[in-house]
């Protein structure tokens, strides 16, 4: 009896291991090499998903028109996930265990991409998010990567920007409780300010997609502050501008790269002008690379200016090739020469994977003009 039930066990494992071999997400069996993007192609924060989606889609059209990697093109399967967590999580399980990519690119906001990294991570995928800047991303596992800076630096970037070039000592925080970008960011900058021996008078939250933030805007405006520092993204940010100017909140306002979309100055018209924001990268820059980036991405895309999301997808899948390229086309392989990547020339700066899968970059602070947002200063970490 017993050794019938052996018999039969070890029978259950062959035929499990055999399925598990067939179904592996590989590439040598396919004609493409799949790779899989998910993002917010609709929905409030739309201009996030479009504009990386574009940006990934040029390096990897370059990359095809190169032969493509070891005689295989690359093909882009990519999800909508509307801006919400629980879509990302059930694009990305679709992406691995039906569609078999080899490797992931997204998401931009942070929660989208905690809700689906431990996926990727159980699955052993590699995935990498262009821009999510929130330290909790990479810290799911080994097989979650970024190639952007995070938010402590970010956070400690715009602190001394309003404390040192701004002269402001009081500050006050406006920030999404829902989101962990806004709510990470929101701590970084006020530890960073407060040891910097400014004082943040008031702190207020809201929630992604209210519309009147008049409330919030009174409470802060009777602690008269010399800055507001709202790390949201650009469809809050724009009403709650307007919504400021219209109390008669003259003091600046300040955010996080969250601000980084064309939409912004659309939606928050005059009253965003004039204020500031880190991001990943500047169209101001006199880098040639970046200049031919621009170049190149204005004539695959109707002439369109590519802003920060852009370059960080152009990045992120320029990254993934430079990987795929050394690996023998295998998730796991991918994953381990990922890690390697050092000192890599991108669009946003030299890119190198450091033991917590993060990238080591600057950032740049802007400030809004109109659909322009000018340059004014480099912090390098
Ligand atoms: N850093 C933001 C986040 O983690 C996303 C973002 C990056 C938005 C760059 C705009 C530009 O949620």
């Amino acid at each position: 009896m017993k050794h019938v039930r052996s018999i039969a066990l070890s029978l259950i494992f062959a035929l499990a291991f055999s399925c598990t071999k067939k179904s592996e997400n590989g590439a040598s069996s396919s004609a493409t090499l799949l790779i899989g993007e998910y993002g917010s192609m609709t929905g409030a924060s739309a201009t996030f998903g479009q504009s990386t989606h574009k940006g990934i889609q040029l390096a990897l059209e370059e990359q095809n028109n190169l032969g493509g990697i070891q005689g295989k093109k690359l093909e882009l399967l990519s999800e909508d996930d509307e801006g919400k967590p629980e879509t990302a999580n059930a694009v990305v399980t679709r992406l691995i265990t039906q569609k078999k990519v080899l490797a992931l690119i997204g998401e931009v906001a942070s929660s989208n991409t905690l809700a689906a990294a431990p996926t990727a991570q159980q699955y052993k995928i590699p995935m990498i998010s262009p821009s999510s800047t929130n330290p909790k991303v990479t810290e799911v596992g080994d097989y979650i990567f970024r190639v952007c800076f995070i938010d402590p630096f970010q956070g400690t970037v715009m602190a001394k920007f309003a404390f040192e070039n701004l002269k402001a000592k009081k500050v006050a925080v406006l920030r999404d409780v829902k989101s962990d970008y806004s709510v990470g960011l929101a701590k970084y900058f006020q530890e960073t300010f407060t040891k910097l021996g400014g004082t943040v008078v008031v702190e207020q939250n809201y929630q992604a997609g209210e519309m009147d933030f008049k409330s919030q805007l009174t409470e802060i405006k009777n602690k008269k502050p010399d800055a507001i520092f709202i790390p949201g993204y650009y469809t809050d940010v724009g009403l709650i501008a307007r919504q400021a100017r219209q109390l008669d909140i003259k003091v600046p306002l300040l955010g996080g790269d969250g601000w980084d979309s064309a939409k912004l100055f659309e939606i928050g018209k005059e009253a965003i002008n004039g204020n500031y924001f880190s991001n990943h990268y500047t169209t101001e820059s006199t880098d040639p690379m970046v200049q031919d980036f621009i170049k190149n991405f204005k004539v695959r895309f109707n002439n369109e200016t590519p802003d920060g999301l852009a370059a960080l997808g152009y990045d992120s899948a320029k990254i993934l090739i430079e990987a795929m390229k050394k690996s023998d086309l295998t998730s796991k392989s991918i994953r381990d020469e990922l890690a390697k990547i050092k000192d890599y020339r991108a669009v946003t700066g030299k890119i190198t994977i450091n033991s917590q899968r993060n990238a080591e970059k600057s950032a740049v602070v802007v400030k809004v003009d109109g659909p322009v947002n000018r340059y004014v200063t480099t912090v390098n970490p």
